[in-house]
């Protein structure tokens, strides 16, 4: 039989509800205060409360080999002390695993106390949140704010983030830098539905992975749908990507996929439909075979394939000065393209 003593003299409140399906896994309930309490209780729980939890600096709140089906809510206000380290500043892992947040919580990473402007470079910035294996889980109805560098790192195999808000929007003045919404990889069927994202650059990046669909986005502020950069990564193939039903404003660019110069791999059946922009800084729409270090070229390379892309409805404008659509292609490494019905047009007179 299961004794709930030891993992009480941590301070794990149990509920009044125990799910008992048979004596051996029995597990509680369990409302957590502190990050600690929850690293050493959570395999004990079938649901966890996150209870206005404040992280202790340089260090995770660490949530991964959840028993599979745990249930795990945020509640009231997340908060991490001060440290430069890499982070990340949550992370979790598990099988069937429903993320959820609890009427008015808020995850206030409190960015600006890391933001120099220079994101990767600088200070060292912890990442947010790890969903590495996270797999036939979901995560919905987040609300997070002002992370100190990339929010989402997802790599994980049917996952599905719903009704996700990242509110960055104070990096605008503060000098948030490299705080990505949600970086993709090493995964294969990632669903992302009605996400919020406002930051400081891609709301979502896609590194490798297949099956993965976006929908109903609002993107401000950033630097658009990203693919790529792909090449030079251990896996560097992207393939069944559909982003869709999305507004993208106030960003650097709205479409793009990038491939780096001298790599290989592939990128495929990739579709962009019902994406509307709007105040676009630099280009509209923009695929390019060049990038080196982070930074284009201007010399395009064919060894990272991308075929089978469909832009359908992609429209709005472009600011002053920005590119509506821009493409570098290397010698016959673009093929199998339908646009149609991409009307972006730039800023007149
Ligand atoms: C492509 O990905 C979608 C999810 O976005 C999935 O429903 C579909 O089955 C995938 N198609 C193939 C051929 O795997």
């Amino acid at each position: 039989m299961h004794s709930f003593a030891p993992i009480l003299a941590y301070g794990l409140t149990v509920g009044a509800s125990l799910i008992s399906a048979s004596p051996i896994e029995a597990r509680g309930s369990c409302t957590f205060t502190t990050a600690a309490a929850a690293k050493a209780g959570k395999a004990s729980c079938s649901t966890i409360v996150l209870d206005n939890i404040e992280v202790p600096a340089g260090t995770t709140l660490d949530l991964t080999d959840l028993t599979s089906g745990t249930h795990v809510t945020f509640e009231g206000t997340t908060t991490f002390g001060y440290e430069e380290w890499a982070g990340p500043l949550i992370s979790m892992s598990g099988k069937d695993i429903t993320v959820t947040g609890a009427s008015g919580h808020l995850i206030n990473c409190d960015g600006s106390r890391w933001w120099d402007g220079k994101g990767t470079d600088g200070k060292k910035k912890p990442k947010f949140f790890y969903a590495h294996g996270l797999d036939s889980s979901s995560i919905t109805g987040l609300s997070v704010k002002n992370t100190p560098l990339m929010a989402f790192s997802v790599e994980s195999n049917d996952i599905t983030l719903t009704d996700i808000t990242i509110n960055n929007a104070d990096g605008d003045t503060l000098g948030g830098h490299n705080t990505d919404g949600f970086d993709v990889g090493n995964s294969v069927g990632v669903n992302i539905i009605n996400p919020t994202v406002h930051n400081q650059d891609d709301c979502l990046a896609i590194n490798s992975g297949e099956n993965i669909w976006f929908t109903g986005g609002t993107c401000i502020g950033g630097h658009g749908l990203s693919i790529g950069s792909v090449g030079d990564r251990s896996d560097n193939v992207v393939k069944n990507v559909t982003i869709e039903h999305s507004t993208v404003s106030d960003s650097e660019n709205a479409v793009r996929i990038k491939t780096i110069s001298g790599a290989t791999g592939s990128v495929s059946e990739i579709t962009y439909s019902n994406i509307v922009m709007s105040g676009i800084t630099d280009y509209g729409v923009v695929i390019q075979q060049d990038y080196e270090n982070g930074k284009p070229t201007g010399t395009p390379t064919n060894g990272v394939t991308i075929s089978d892309v469909t832009l359908k409805s992609v429209t709005g404008s472009v600011a002053s000065g920005a590119t509506e659509i821009y493409l570098l292609c290397g010698s016959g490494s673009c093929t199998d393209w339908t646009w149609d019905d991409v009307k972006v047009t730039g800023v007149c007179c």
